[in-house]
């Protein structure tokens, strides 16, 4: 089903794009604000889409962290694309790419009541720790943890 899926380095028509159809990736309303060009011009190495006859199906927008860490930013799958492995892909993408560039470990963050993000990164082998006070906005965070194993090319292996 994910035939034809190519993955490739993000651009600023990609994020223009996004922008346009936010609602087809995001469940709450106001997530724009995650789509910063700093993800092509700083990032841009580590942040990737998935794309099928110029459709943008997917997206992980990320970075390694002055720790040592991949941090995942955003990661969206279009709705009619969900369940198909594409956020794995996009996974084991961003873990090949930042582990060539000195990561151990990955991290993401999101909010407790996106029960989606919390069951695919806990299928995905990451821990969940629920952190208050984790940002100025109100409310708790979830911190999902993993390791990069070395010699892993694929963060399900
Ligand atoms: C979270 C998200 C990126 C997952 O994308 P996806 O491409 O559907 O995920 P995958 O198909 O690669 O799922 C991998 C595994 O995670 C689990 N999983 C993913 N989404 C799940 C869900 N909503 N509920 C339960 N399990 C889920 C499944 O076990 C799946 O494995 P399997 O079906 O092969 O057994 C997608 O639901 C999404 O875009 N959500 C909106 C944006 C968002 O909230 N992003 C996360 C912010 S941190």
């Amino acid at each position: 089903l994910t035939d034809g899926v190519v993955l490739r380095q993000a651009t600023i028509a990609d994020l223009a794009t996004i922008l346009g159809e936010i609602g087809e990736f995001w469940e709450d309303p106001g997530m724009e604000f995650l789509h910063q060009a700093l993800y092509v011009h700083e990032f841009g190495e580590t942040s990737v889409v998935a794309v099928r006859e110029d459709e943008i199906l997917g997206y992980l927008l990320g970075f390694v962290n002055p720790g040592g860490t991949g941090y995942i930013h955003a990661v969206a799958v279009r709705r009619p694309a969900r369940g198909l492995g594409l956020a794995r892909r996009l996974y084991a993408r961003f873990s090949e790419l930042v582990r060539a560039r000195g990561a151990s470990g990955l991290k993401a963050i999101t909010r407790p009541t996106n029960e989606g993000s919390r069951s695919f990164h806990e299928a995905l082998g990451f821990s969940v720790t629920l952190v208050e006070g984790y940002s100025p906005t109100p409310g708790a965070r979830l911190v999902f943890r993993r390791e990069l194993g070395h010699g892993q090319t694929d963060p399900d292996a």
